[in-house]
């Protein structure tokens, strides 16, 4: 399974590649609000840091501005992929793309017949945001189920990144379920490799080993 950092700050993606888990970056314009910088600089420096897929939104929403504006994002860097929110005018986007050769990451998607005709238009990446589909009250890892299935019943080469992950519990449900990716945010993957009976241990090792004669 691999880990994106869901993130546009550089110290976090710089402190997670550090910890040798770092598979890509996604970003959008939410998290690109937060940074005191430009928007191509920003994108550029996190091309840098990692050699995996970093994402970045296009806002544009006719298919004749997404493709000219995808095309400007995709020059930035070669491991740029392009997000492109899923709907009438990104699928005609995301097929012409992908003949270019771009990545297109097809992003806010909320159901099954979404992810299959993305996939079915050639994207790379579908992004299906579970914890907003939980905020709502609905069973966002079922939909990660469903778009699972689907691929690999057809074996469509696009890859499922679970995104609007919450907690640990959404990256360990994806990975069960054999999701690609799973994009999760700083302090979520700080959760991930912290356990109290870990520091406790520790704790107690280093209290007993005082005791030991040397
Ligand atoms: O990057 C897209 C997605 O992960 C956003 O998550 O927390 O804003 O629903 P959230």
């Amino acid at each position: 399974m691999k880990l994106f950092l869901d993130s546009a700050n550089l110290d976090e993606i710089r402190e997670v590649a550090s910890w040798g888990v770092l598979d890509g970056v996604t970003t959008n314009p939410s998290l690109c609000s937060k940074e005191n910088v430009t928007f191509e600089d920003n994108i550029r420096a996190i091309c840098a840091l990692t050699s995996g897929p970093v994402s970045a939104e296009c806002v544009s929403l006719k298919a004749e501005e997404i493709i000219p504006e995808a095309r400007t994002l995709a020059r930035i860097a070669p491991n740029v992929a392009v997000k492109i929110p899923v709907g009438l005018e990104g699928l005609k986007a995301a097929k012409m793309l992908d003949g270019e050769g771009i990545a297109v990451n097809m992003t806010l998607v909320f159901s099954a017949g979404q992810a299959l005709l993305a996939a079915k238009a050639g994207a790379r990446f579908v992004s299906p945001f579970i914890g907003r589909l939980d905020d709502v009250s609905e069973d966002g890892m079922a939909l990660i189920e469903e778009i699972v299935e689907i691929f690999e019943n057809y074996r469509f080469k696009t890859e499922v990144i679970v995104a609007s992950v919450r907690h640990p519990r959404h990256v360990i449900e994806a990975a069960r379920i054999g999701a690609d990716i799973a994009t999760v945010p700083f302090a979520v993957m700080q959760k991930l490799v912290r356990h109290p009976l870990t520091d406790a241990g520790v704790e107690k090792f280093l209290a007993d080993w005082r005791k030991v004669k040397k």
